[in-house]
């Protein structure tokens, strides 16, 4: 049986908020001397979708403890784009506030790109901005979206940091992982492919992959006779059912094939929130125009 490595996406999480934590640390005496700020994060929950209530409090829990002030504010399902601008708006002018995220998905009624485009794009700590999209699209310098910058991250550790050359394969085009994850990879020499529902052959373009990344929310979607031997299987996918978390790839088969795979829960997850951290306090170096 091939030997696979499972990955333990939170202790590379822990090492990125260390290393958020002494940037706080740093960026906090210089401030300090000069004014009386404080370094924040502010978070926007618009309805009550279970999930959501999930993610938005950990993510403020976890700032509140690595030294953010954090604050989440909670819209109901019925509220009005134009409370939510007025609310951005409010914080885009607020100096205690270096990031700003809007839980994503928003109602219906709410136009989800304007609301976006609505967060200064050097608060835009999702990275989901069109400026900031276009900023990573072009090869600039952006805010980029958290949960590909985990992905890199935990590939760069596997794989060490030369990628290119390497066959990706991204299931799923979300503007919260596959399309960034795409573009990062490309930016990085890897030969892409992008894969959706509407794809041909799915399972014979899987097994191309030296890099298989996930991201479609179908339980145990992707099985081990889709894994080229010895591959980097990231599952980004996460769905409750019952009351027990799965990703999109089927572990027990899958890892008899794959060379290293992420767990659901405890794989890419926590690299997420650790991301999110970093863009905040990148953000916040930029806005004080400090040398990161
Ligand atoms: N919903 C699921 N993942 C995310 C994320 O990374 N950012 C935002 N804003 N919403 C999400």
């Amino acid at each position: 049986m091939q030997n696979c490595e499972i990955i333990d996406g939170k202790l590379y999480a822990a090492e990125v908020l260390e290393r958020v934590k002494s940037k706080i640390g740093h960026l906090s005496t210089v401030i300090c001397k000069t004014q009386r700020a404080t370094l924040g994060l502010a978070v926007i929950l618009v309805g009550t979708d279970a999930a959501s209530q999930i993610y938005v409090n950990n993510k403020a829990k976890k700032a509140k403890e690595i030294g953010f002030n954090s604050e989440v504010y909670k819209f109901p399902q019925t509220a009005t784009e134009q409370e939510i601008i007025e609310c951005i708006e409010r914080l885009n002018s607020d100096p205690n506030v270096n990031g700003i995220l809007v839980q994503l998905p928003l109602p219906q009624h709410i136009n989800t790109q304007k609301i976006i485009d609505t967060v200064n794009y050097e608060k835009d700590v999702d990275g989901f901005s069109t400026y900031n999209v276009g900023l990573l699209n072009s090869w600039q310098d952006s805010l980029e979206p958290c949960t590909p910058q985990g992905v890199l991250i935990l590939l760069h550790e596997i794989l060490g940091t030369n990628i290119s050359g390497k066959k990706a394969v991204i299931l799923g085009r979300s503007r919260i992982v596959g399309r960034p994850m795409a573009s990062i990879l490309i930016r990085k020499g890897c030969s892409v492919t992008s894969l959706n529902s509407n794809s041909y052959n799915i399972k014979d373009e899987c097994r191309t992959a030296d890099i298989l990344i996930s991201a479609v929310g179908s339980p145990s979607f992707i099985k081990g006779d889709w894994i080229k031997k010895g591959a980097c299987v990231i599952d980004v996918g996460i769905v409750k059912v019952n009351d027990k978390l799965y990703g999109d790839v089927d572990f027990e088969s899958v890892r008899k094939v794959a060379g290293f795979l992420t767990p659901v829960p405890g794989g890419v997850g926590p690299m997420t929130v650790s991301c999110l951290m970093l863009n905040t306090i990148k953000a916040a170096y930029k806005q004080y125009d400090i040398k990161w």
